[in-house]
């Protein structure tokens, strides 16, 4: 066992500081020096002198031996697995990496519909083909669920020869899939297992949570410590487990990925939110998950407003709720996700993370305080009293089209010549982009896909219902890419 009080990183650098080396390095602001001084009056001297670069005895990240490597070694084994890697481009850098590293150029790879965009970038860079795998969708709720064990099995039946998988579990909402089982699943087929667990990565710290993907036996597990365990924003770690991966060839893909002048307060950042995770992170999460059910119970109790919570498991692939998630709905008052989002900061200075266009979720952290949460509370209160009976609830439960065949990758679509064309003209075209209506938030199309009868005619319908588009360029269906004609 090593001990995890220590924080090697941040040590060194303190020495390196305390001895006055003169800096002909980079960056150029020499530890502080050329900072604006608005900036230093606001914020101080010293954070600025730990922002160094790769000096002797500060090791390298992408040929790690020194303290670098001693402070993943400790990440390795707070997290479980059998070596770490700090990111400094975030999780997205890390699943691009981690695809790359599974399949290669035409080799096919089985992905959720509901990934997050950093997979098709991976898909991208790499070439490899992606064969789509359909989450589960609550309709009643308009809520992605999760993958089913069998659903699975049934994709690797027609696809023996794919490398492996991607999954993300938890979900930004907090659904989990039966991880245990897609693992298992994937490893009868000799597949790559690669966990998106950007917001997972506190899961390990506490046996209320959902179990972690690493646990499980996942190959590749990518966190964004910056979520849920206290680093700064845009670091991460990616985990290995197993001996499945080749990791020469992960390391090559994270040097491809990653910047060559990391960031050594990320990294130091990184160190300390381990530490602190592997020694208080029991209690501070016992807290978080009592204040968040207490929060929740108080929530249900308010008139029109709802919020999810572990009774959504059991069905539509739920395998696991995230219980330190707060995800809240005010469609029974006709209010939409993204006006309760703006509703919330507007009238009670409360940011949420995001809403779409039945929910606004709220992330909650190791240090979300109980007076937070009572504000969040009084505030959606009060939006029950205002606004009830105003507007007529907001309903939806709609089929959703097959998904449609794919004629080019999207490393091919991504690279063809493409034009912009109305969207009353797209028929019977191939798509360039996504378009990912809400709900339930999954795309209906992607990159290389052929916009069939029912994909536009269901697209159609949506954005006559005046729903919300990501991944179209004004959020609305005017016009869309599409790849030039071929050949
Ligand atoms: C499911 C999922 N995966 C990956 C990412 C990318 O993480 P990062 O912001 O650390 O690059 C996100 C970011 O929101 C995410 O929600």
């Amino acid at each position: 066992m090593k001990d995890q009080k220590k924080t090697p990183l941040f040590d060194r650098i303190l020495d390196y500081i305390n001895e006055e080396t003169t800096p002909f390095h980079v960056p150029a602001h020499k530890m502080g020096k050329g900072i604006h001084p608005k900036w230093k009056d606001f914020a101080g001297e010293n954070i600025f002198k730990m922002d160094l670069t790769e000096v002797q005895g500060l090791d390298d990240l992408h040929q790690a031996d020194g303290v670098i490597q001693e402070a993943q070694e400790l990440a390795a084994e707070a997290w479980g697995a059998d070596s770490s890697y700090f990111l400094v481009n975030g999780t997205s850098g890390g699943i691009v990496a981690s695809i790359c590293t599974a399949a290669k150029q035409g080799e096919k790879i089985i992905v959720p519909r509901n990934s997050h965009k950093s997979t098709v970038y991976g898909l991208i860079v790499s070439g490899a083909v992606p064969v789509y795998i359909s989450p589960e969708i609550d309709r009643e709720k308009g809520l992605v669920g999760g993958i089913l064990p069998s659903t699975l099995q049934k994709v690797y039946r027609d696809n023996k020869e794919a490398k492996g998988m991607v999954a993300v579990s938890p979900t930004y909402y907090g659904v989990c899939s039966d991880i245990k089982r897609l693992i298992e699943i994937t490893h009868q087929y000799n597949g790559i297992f690669i966990a998106d667990e950007a917001h997972g990565n506190h899961v390990y710290f506490h046996e209320k949570l959902p179990k972690g993907a690493l646990f499980l036996g996942a190959d590749l597990c990518c966190q964004s410590i910056h979520k849920m365990s206290g680093s700064l924003g845009q670091s991460s770690i990616l985990h290995t487990k197993g001996n499945r991966v080749d990791v020469n060839r992960l390391k090559a893909n994270l040097q491809m990925t990653q910047s060559t002048s990391p960031s050594y307060i990320l990294m130091v950042s990184l160190d300390l939110a381990r530490s602190n995770m592997a020694i208080k992170g029991h209690k501070l999460l016992e807290d978080l998950i009592e204040l968040t059910e207490k929060t929740r119970k108080q929530i249900e109790k308010i008139p029109f407003i709802e919020v999810l919570g572990p009774s959504i498991t059991g069905i539509h692939g739920i395998a696991e709720y995230e219980p330190a998630r707060l995800v809240v709905s005010a469609r029974k008052l006709g209010i939409q996700g993204y006006e309760l989002y703006k509703l919330l900061r507007k009238d009670y200075q409360i940011e949420i993370e995001f809403g779409d266009y039945f929910y606004g979720v709220c992330i909650l952290g190791i240090y979300t305080t109980h007076d937070e949460l009572d504000r969040l509370v009084r505030a959606l209160k009060d939006i029950s009293m205002r606004f009830r009976g105003q507007k007529k609830p907001l309903v939806w439960n709609e089929e959703l089209p097959p998904i449609p065949p794919q004629i080019l990758s999207p490393r091919e679509a991504y690279f063809a010549d493409v034009e912009k064309v109305p969207w009353s003209r797209a028929k019977g075209r191939i798509i360039a982009d996504m378009v990912v209506p809400y709900p339930p938030g999954i795309p209906t199309i992607c990159p290389g896909e052929l916009i069939t009868d029912e994909v536009w005619d269901f697209l159609d319908a949506q954005s006559k219902a005046e729903r919300h588009f990501h991944g179209s360029e004004d959020g609305s269906l005017t016009s869309i890419q599409v790849v030039s004609k071929l050949g």
